[in-house]
Formats: structure tokens, sequence, C-alpha cells
């Protein structure tokens, strides 16, 4: 074998320490594929006080000054708990000792400084590339992720000699946008001023460092990165994901699913896999009992779990309602989000007990738990880059409905005729984003879903589905020496 490739992975998000959304598996997921793969890959990510609870008192490595930040940093060095992964944390306790979340406050409001926040973050992890703090390591490959960290690939191209670039979009709506003073305030270097740097209508645009400037770009589904070059997509940034789309790939991120199996998922009542579905049942009627949901238990469940905004998509569930409730559908949401749709949630439970449930908030067990007992998982998001829980789905056999876009429509295979005959359908797709056309694609479930045979061998096929991070990290692999000349 040869020299382990020496990778660092930075980014705002890292399960099982810091979550919002997906980016957090991801990191946690492909740097653990990379790692089996025989790299020496490393994370960074900030030292929030949620962190340093969950973790022993780390290894201090060094204790210094950057430029345009007046705290003092330290770099600390641990592991990540279960895993066996160096993970570099950037301490600035005026920056990330705080109660809240990684990126705004528990109501929802953005912290004032992320531009300072996330800038320091940058500077520590293009210093930390660069080979200045840690003495013993110098990556070969830095490999940074949406907007918070996308200073760093803007940062290294200032330098003479540097490792190579790779950037990932998860979500090209998170900009990083903000007014042009925080520029100078960030004192940020001055040739990244420009209409091909960091400026972006006159505004200072973070995730233009990293579709700028770094050597690779990629995003997490092939059919995003079509999307993404649309100005539907794009933003605003969709000429520069053109003019960049000889260096623009679209992997579909991995699960891991040594979490996400019903064969061994700690969190629900009975296991079960596709040549095997009884415990289904059981864990459809725990799903039941905890929601308070009645009725037939026969009749079928449909369950929604995301970040309750816009692009989710919920507000079409919520419209389309009385017909699916007519059609004899229940469900149950999971979530947490703009104040607005929360509010329409909880109306649409109070209206509707034993019939339509939700708990709004974060909870991993609930999580587990809807995704084995319910029947049906919807998915309307009106754009999605990859999306995860489709395809825990596939995996619980809850069988996915969504809306044909980015990594949904890269996921699941449309029930047609023509692909339940062949045996490769896992799921329905629609398009458009409507209430309508998601009302069409339930109807069709509904159809299929009293002929049990053919429903459960719709089940096994998406059980049988391997999304697994092995196949992303060997893309992701070659990329990087690809990004290396190799
Ligand atoms: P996004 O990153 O856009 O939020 P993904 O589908 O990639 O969407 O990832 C969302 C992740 O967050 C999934 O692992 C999902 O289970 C989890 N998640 C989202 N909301 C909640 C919630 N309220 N409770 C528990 N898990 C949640
Ligand atoms: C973003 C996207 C989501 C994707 C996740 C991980 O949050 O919204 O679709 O699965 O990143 O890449």
């Amino acid at each position: 074998m040869g020299r382990a490739l020496k990778i660092l992975f930075t980014t705002s998000e890292l399960y099982p320490l810091v979550k919002t959304g997906g980016l957090a598996d991801v990191a946690q997921g492909l740097t653990e594929a990379l790692h089996e793969l025989g790299t020496d890959v490393r994370l960074c990510l900030p030292a929030y006080r949620s962190v340093l609870d969950k973790l022993a008192p780390p290894h201090q490595l060094a204790q210094f000054h950057i430029e345009g930040c007046r705290f003092p940093v330290r770099l600390l060095l641990t592991r990540l708990p279960g895993e066996d992964l160096p993970l570099y944390l950037v301490d600035i306790p005026e920056y990330f000792d705080r109660v809240g979340g990684p990126y705004g406050t528990a109501e929802g409001d953005d912290w004032p400084d992320n531009p300072a926040r996330f800038a320091a973050f940058c500077r520590v992890c293009a210093a930390l590339a660069q080979g200045r703090l840690d003495p013993d390591w110098q990556p070969e490959v830095v490999h940074s992720n949406d907007w918070q960290t996308a200073l760093v690939p803007a940062l290294l191209a200032l330098e003479p000699r540097r490792p190579a670039c790779v950037f990932t979009i998860h979500n090209l709506a998170y900009q990083g946008r903000f007014p042009a003073e925080t520029f100078s305030r960030l004192a940020l270097p001055a040739p990244l001023w420009a209409p091909d740097g960091l400026e972006f209508y006159g505004d200072l645009s973070f995730i233009k460092g990293g579709l700028l400037f770094a050597d690779w770009l990629t995003t997490v589904s092939p059919t995003y990165a079509q999307e993404i070059q649309t100005p539907q997509f794009g933003y605003g940034l969709d000429p520069i994901l053109r003019w960049r789309r000889e260096r623009l790939v679209g992997i579909l991120n991995g699960v891991d699913y040594r979490q996400w199996d019903p064969r061994r998922d700690p969190f629900i009542p009975a296991h079960y896999g596709p040549d095997d579905l009884s415990g289904k049942a059981k864990d459809k009627a725990a799903l039941c009992r905890q929601f308070h949901l009645e009725g037939d238990p026969e009749s079928p469940v449909a369950a929604f779990i995301g970040r309750l905004v816009e692009q989710k998509g919920v507000d079409l569930i919520l419209d389309a309602l009385p017909t699916l409730l007519e059609a004899g559908l229940r469900l149950v949401i999971l979530g947490t989000g703009d104040a607005g749709l929360e509010q329409r949630v909880r109306r649409a439970a109070e209206a509707h007990p034993g019939r339509v449930a939700a708990h709004l908030g974060y909870s991993e067990p609930l999580a587990h738990l809807m995704e084995a007992g319910a029947d049906l998982f919807l998915m309307p998001s009106r754009f999605e880059p990859c999306g995860l829980n489709q395809i825990y789905s596939l995996r619980y056999g809850t069988v996915p409905v969504v809306h044909r876009t980015g990594g949904l429509a890269d996921s699941v295979v449309d029930a047609t005729e023509a692909t339940l005959a062949h045996g490769s359908a896992t799921g329905f797709q629609f398009h458009p984003a409507t209430p309508e056309a998601l009302i069409e694609a339930v109807s069709r479930a509904l159809i299929l879903y009293p002929h049990r045979q053919r429903w459960q061998t719709l089940m096994q096929q998406g059980m049988r589905q391997d999304f697994s991070w092995q196949r992303a990290a060997a893309h992701y692999l070659a990329l990087y020496r690809r990004a290396l000349g190799g």
C-alpha cells in the first residue's frame, strides 16, 4: 500500500457532536468511509460549547492570534467519539462558547457575528492547511463544505504553494451573503474584493470563495449539479457554475447504515429486514401509540421529518391535507423551523386529533421510530440537493413519495406499470411541486397499498438498495487524486 493521502475536512457540523441537518451526517459518514479506504483524513470543526460539553478535555496544540480576529485562538486536537478520526477544534470562546445552535439562537435568529465567527474559523483552517499550526501534519487536500468554510479555498489561493482544494455545495440557498462593509471589518485580503472574487452584486459572498477558488466543486447529487447551473436553482450564482461546469461533479451522498438499519436500530421496539417484515407492524403500533393515532391499524400512516422551511415543502402537505385525510391517510410530522410553518402544523394536528400528529422539536429517537413505523414517507421538497430521509426510508421499507428534484430524483425509482413489472420501482415521484401533484402521487400509492403482495415487493425492493458511503467515498478519493494531478 502507498502512503496514506492526507485530507483535511473542514465543516461547521459533525454528527454526533453538532447537527442541524444533513451536513453533519455527511461529515461523519464520508470521513469514516475515507478512513476505511486507507486515507489519513482529519476533521476541523469550531469548538462550540455543545461540542466541548460532549468531549473529554481535548489536548491543546497551539495558542495564537490570527488576522482580523481580536480574540486569542486555541487549536485543540481530539478524536471523534465512536470513530478513530482525529478532530481539530478551533476554540475561540468569544465566538463559539455560547448557548444556542451553531448558527443562531435557540429562537432561530442568526448570530449577528456569524461573518466574523466563520471568517476566523476559515483562517484557522487555512493556517492548519499550510502546516503552520500542527508541526506534525499537513494535508495534501483540503475539502470544505458550504459557505461557512468557503473562505478556505479563497485564502489558500493567495498562497504560492497550497494543498489541492475541493469544495462541496450542500445547499446553494445558503450563501453567507453580508453587506460590503463586512469585508473590511473582517480585514480580508484586499485582492479578494473583486467581481471575480468575493464581491457579489456589491455584497460580500462567502460561498463565492469556494465556487471560484476550489480546484474542484462537487455537489451532493448528479441532478442538483445540473439544476444549479440554471437560473431557477442558481440564485444568481448559476453563471459561475456554468462557467466552472468542467470542474463540477454531482456525487450522491451515502448514508450510514450502522445508524439507519431496522435490523439493528436501537431506537425501535422491533427489528426487521427485507426477509422478515413482521417487526414493522409492531413498530407501526408503537408509533401510533406514541402519537395517539387512532383508526384501523391496517390503514396507512405517512411521515414527514425535516426542517420546517420553505425548501422542504411541508406547506404542500398541509394544503393537500383535506384530500389526503379523505383518502384514509394518517400523518405524523416531526420538525422545527419557521414560526409560521410550525403554527400551521400545530393547527393541523389540533384540527384532526387521532389522524394528524406532530412533534415540533428535534428528536433522534422519534425520527427513527417514524422511519420504522410509517408506511409512506413524504418528501415534497421544492429543491433538495440530496436529502437523506428518503434514503433512510428506503432501508426501512417506508415507501418514499418525493418531488422529482435533486437527490430525490436520483435515489427513488418511480413506480409505474413498467418499473413495477420489472421489479425496479422503489417509491413514487411527482412533479411539479404542487399539492395537486403530491395528491396524485399519494393516490397512486394508496391504490397499490391494499395489494399487500405487490406493496411488499415494492418495500423489499427499496430495502435492498445500497446507498452506503463506500461508493461515494471512492468517488471523492478519485477526485482528490485528480485534483492533485495524479
Ligand atoms: P437538510 O440537511 O436539508 O436538513 P437532509 O435530508 O440532508 O436535509 O438531512 C436532514 C437530517 O436531519 C436527517 O438526518 C433527518 O433525520 C434530520 N432531522 C431533520 N429534522 C429533524 C428533527 N426535527 N428531529 C430529528 N431529526 C431531524
Ligand atoms: C443540505 C441539503 C440536503 C443534503 C445535505 C447533506 O442540507 O439541503 O439535501 O442532503 O445538505 O449534503
